[in-house]
């Protein structure tokens, strides 16, 4: 890999970043389906959401109410791996994703951040609905844009910086084991700031994030999960669960 062959590609650069996060998300949907079976209603105490509940969480997304019952039975099957409770804990999710509860992932912590919206450290039913929302289709691109505006602010401050860009692509680099220097790092960061830093501060912010992106749309290109919009034709197991047709 020279300098410049990176400098051509940096949109599918930062594109790749984004891989593992999706995949992440992709896996939390795809790998239930193999492993666990036979995902048919059983009786359950610990969730207290009836029909109408679905019936309304349904209305705040885009999924319809087949869909938020399947989705359901899948957040059920994480949610009870570890600590049956009904909510899903980071050893939990890093279980489903990873096949194993320990360690530390960047990208793992990231997507739990982002799915755990009110920072409680667990993440609920209407949260998990809420995050799968964003690669829906039917998402909005402001959606996708905040979303991933949102995984590279790693510190919350309302802006990307040149560290946290670095850090995400570190992160990258090491989970494909590839290997760049120092040096080509530094100008991938420089050019990613030069495009997308307009006034120059050494941080990008939201506004600024939002017109690189529309420059740069092979950065939301693997934020859509074309299937989510036939969920229940994905998984024709779960339509035994259903109580309505749509
Ligand atoms: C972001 O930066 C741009 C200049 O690049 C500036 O015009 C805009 O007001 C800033 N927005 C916020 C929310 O700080
Ligand atoms: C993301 O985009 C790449 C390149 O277009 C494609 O090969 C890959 O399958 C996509 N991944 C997902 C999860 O859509």
């Amino acid at each position: 890999m020279d300098g410049r062959s990176s400098y051509l590609t940096l949109g599918e650069k930062l594109c790749s970043v984004l891989f593992p996060l999706i995949g992440i998300c992709e896996a939390v949907i795809l790998g239930f389906v193999g492993c666990c079976g036979d995902l048919r209603r059983q009786p359950d105490r610990k969730f207290d959401y009836s029909f109408t509940d679905f019936v309304e969480i349904s209305r705040n997304s885009p999924f319809t109410v087949n869909e938020v019952e399947a989705l359901f039975e899948l957040f059920k099957k994480v949610s009870c791996s570890i600590i049956d409770d009904g909510l899903i804990h980071k050893e939990e999710l890093q279980l489903a994703l990873l096949k194993t509860p320990a360690g530390k992932n960047l990208f793992l912590d990231r997507v739990f951040d982002l799915f755990d919206e009110k920072r409680n450290g667990v993440i609920d039913f209407e949260e998990f609905i809420h995050a799968i929302s964003v690669f829906h289709p039917g998402a909005s691109v402001e959606e996708k844009i905040n979303f991933a505006f949102r995984l590279y602010d790693l510190r919350q401050t309302g802006f990307i910086e040149r560290e946290e860009v670095r850090q995400m692509l570190n992160a990258f680099l090491l989970e494909s084991e590839v290997h760049v220097s120092e040096a080509i790092l530094e100008a991938i960061i420089d050019k990613t700031f030069e495009d997308a830093d307009a006034d120059m501060d050494g941080k990008i912010n939201k506004t600024e994030w939002k017109e690189f992106v529309l420059k740069n749309p092979a950065l939301l290109k693997n934020m859509t999960l074309p299937y989510l919009r036939e969920i229940t034709t994905v998984f024709p197991s779960f339509i035994f669960n259903t109580q309505v047709d749509d």
